[in-house]
């Protein structure tokens, strides 16, 4: 088995995978950090967005071996001014409702804001758009984007 070298959430670690092995699993399974979620498994829902290098992807499909040498962050790890306004608003407007999906969906609304800072409705539905909920909370998430930049 190859070793490879992850930086997630500012912590180093060596893991002793296949190459293929989707980041996912590595995260929730070798890391041990379970609030990313498995959803569809083929890029389909977001659950599993991370960002890697401050790009959300889909950690369900990238191979730990693309991963290697460069800085994810999970839910766990999101801090920062945007990251705080982000969770802030997504209390205020109480936006879950499972929860399943919702890590996902902060760390998609956290990317969009870290390129803008005062979103459109038209922009945050082509930024969210592969963020799927099945509980509909898509209102709520589009309110709390827009709450999240006033508070930033
Ligand atoms: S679990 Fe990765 S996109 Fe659905
Ligand atoms: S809150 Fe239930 S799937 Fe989104």
């Amino acid at each position: 088995m190859p070793s490879f070298k992850l930086n997630v959430n500012n912590k180093d670690y060596s893991v002793d995978v296949d190459a293929q092995m989707p980041l996912l699993w590595v995260i929730r399974d070798f890391v041990g950090l379970k609030g990313t979620k498995y959803g569809c498994g083929i890029s389909q829902c977001g659950a599993c967005t991370v960002h890697l290098d401050g790009t959300p992807i889909r950690s369900c499909m990238t191979p730990v071996s693309q991963a290697a040498g460069k800085k994810i962050t999970t839910i766990e790890g999101a801090e920062g001014n945007i990251s705080e306004a982000v969770q802030k608003a997504w209390i205020e407007l109480q936006v879950p409702q499972c929860g399943y999906c919702q890590s996902g969906q902060v760390m998609s609304a956290v990317a969009l804001l870290k390129n803008n800072k005062k979103p459109t409705d038209a922009d945050i539905d082509a930024a969210m758009q592969g963020n799927l909920c099945r509980c509909g909370t898509y209102m709520r998430i589009r309110q709390a984007i827009h709450r999240a930049a006033e508070l930033i």
